[in-house]
């Protein structure tokens, strides 16, 4: 028997449709193609109708009647939101460096002292494959209460072949295990180890000759990320490892334009890279051959909030022609939150982003940052059927109530696995005004 859901009556069903082939730009970022009174179909995890609760009704009586049916009245339905930069896989936390770092200790200086990404590769070799398994099923765990559905996760607290296998393979576990959907990234270049400090061409090296090969004979990734900045890599060894990985297979992202401008937007359109993130620093050069070589920005303004640093230049990117597309960076150092929520409300109130603005940018951007557009990313007939059902009655609410959780109900592949409708009341009896 098939497995068949309905939902009708939303108050608004976001499709997000039509972007599909290429991301969204300017004024498609703002376009959500919204249903009022909206209804969908999906069967055996598919979407197979589309449109308002009426027509659907009028056309699959049949269905309908043997469907599990979902009353969305007063809510928004979304697609599954999607988090295109994640260090999902890592042991510990670093609190202690948040307090130092409040006292004025800056995040370069304290990875330079051996702290920072140094602290978490010491904890993540230490840790065995079951203990990451299980602190990062967790992380999974709370994205999808979150309203999220496909994370990327990358490596990179490895930082030999043998822990950065580890990380990736945990991953792949996770992709296989859990509900949610994880894609790949291999990050064995985020920081040059403290004993081969003085020699960093000699680890770059051992990156392109030993752990892309072996990563790539595994299976074990998608891309490959860098992180390029002054004191880690350097423009010349990132391009080195970047297209090292491209003769595997390995698609490149890079971590771009952090701290300082350092070239690396201009690197990321030069390698024809699929995403550049943070770019916190990027100079207007480098967005303007990122936007003409279809570079998607994936901004972190969780990081920058974190970091207590200046935001990225949403506004100006997105007015430029930039794709832009927006991730927490979840990771213990510079952005501990599971909250993709709490990062489209910072699109809003720090980047100048509009509220359909950071939808688009967590929705089919998102997607295209992580090649994954052609199935997931928007409510359209053939694609997956991961949705999020929001508690509130207008999409405008949740960038206005800020800071919270208001999902109601999270569908993955046409089943519901999430529903919470208890946790968020506030809305029942609220009318605008
Ligand atoms: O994207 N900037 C480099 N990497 C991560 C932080 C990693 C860490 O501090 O553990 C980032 O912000
Ligand atoms: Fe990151």
């Amino acid at each position: 028997m098939s497995d068949i859901l309905f939902i009708k009556h939303a108050a608004q069903l976001l499709t997000i449709s039509g972007n599909t082939d290429k991301p969204a730009k300017t004024d498609a970022m703002r376009e959500l193609n919204s249903i009022e009174d909206g209804g969908l179909l999906a069967k055996d995890g598919e979407i197979i109708a589309i449109g308002t609760t009426e027509k659907i009704q009028a056309k699959y009586a049949d269905e309908i009647a043997q469907a599990k049916q979902i009353d969305a009245s007063n809510k928004v339905v979304s697609p599954g939101l999607i988090d295109p930069h994640t260090h999902l896989v890592h042991a510990g936390t670093r609190e202690n460096e948040y307090a130092m770092r409040l006292k004025g200790k800056s995040y370069m200086d304290i990875m330079h002292a051996g702290g920072g990404i140094h602290a978490t590769t010491r904890a993540t070799q230490q840790a065995n494959y079951d203990q990451l398994y299980h602190e990062s099923k967790l992380r999974l765990d709370t994205f999808l209460t979150n309203g999220v559905t496909t994370v990327e996760a990358k490596s990179g607290y490895g930082l030999t072949t043998e822990h950065e296998i580890k990380q990736l393979e945990v991953a792949k576990q996770l992709n296989k295990d859990h509900v949610m959907d994880v894609v790949s990234t291999f990050m064995g270049a985020h920081a040059v180890p403290v004993a081969e400090k003085e020699n960093p061409d000699i680890f770059v090296d051992r990156v392109i000759s030993e752990m892309i090969p072996e990563v790539a004979k595994r299976n074990l990734a998608t891309f490959n990320d860098v992180f390029c900045e002054r004191g880690v890599f350097t423009p010349e060894q990132s391009r080195r490892i970047l297209e090292a990985g491209k003769e595997y297979g390995l698609i490149p992202k890079i971590h771009a334009d952090e701290i300082e401008s350092y070239g690396g937007a201009e690197l990321a359109a030069a390698v024809g890279a699929i995403s550049a993130d943070h770019l916190l620093k990027a100079s207007d050069v480098g967005i303007r051959q990122m936007a003409e070589q279809d570079v998607i920005g994936v901004l972190l303004p969780g990081t920058a909030f974190f970091l207590m640093a200046e935001f990225a230049q949403a506004r100006k990117m997105i007015d430029q022609g930039l794709a832009v597309a927006l991730s927490t960076d979840a990771n213990p150092g510079s952005s501990p939150t599971l909250s993709l929520q709490f990062i489209m409300n910072l699109g809003c109130l720090k980047m100048g982003m509009t509220p359909e603005e950071v939808i688009t940018a967590t929705t089919i951007n998102a997607a295209h940052a992580i090649g994954c557009a052609d199935k997931i990313g928007s409510l359209e007939i053939g694609k997956q059927a991961d949705i999020t059902i929001f508690n509130v009655p207008n999409y405008l609410m949740l960038s206005y109530q800020y800071g919270m959780n208001h999902v109601d109900t999270v569908i993955k592949k046409g089943k519901v696995v999430v529903e919470q409708e208890n946790l968020s009341t506030c809305n029942r009896h609220v009318s605008s005004v």
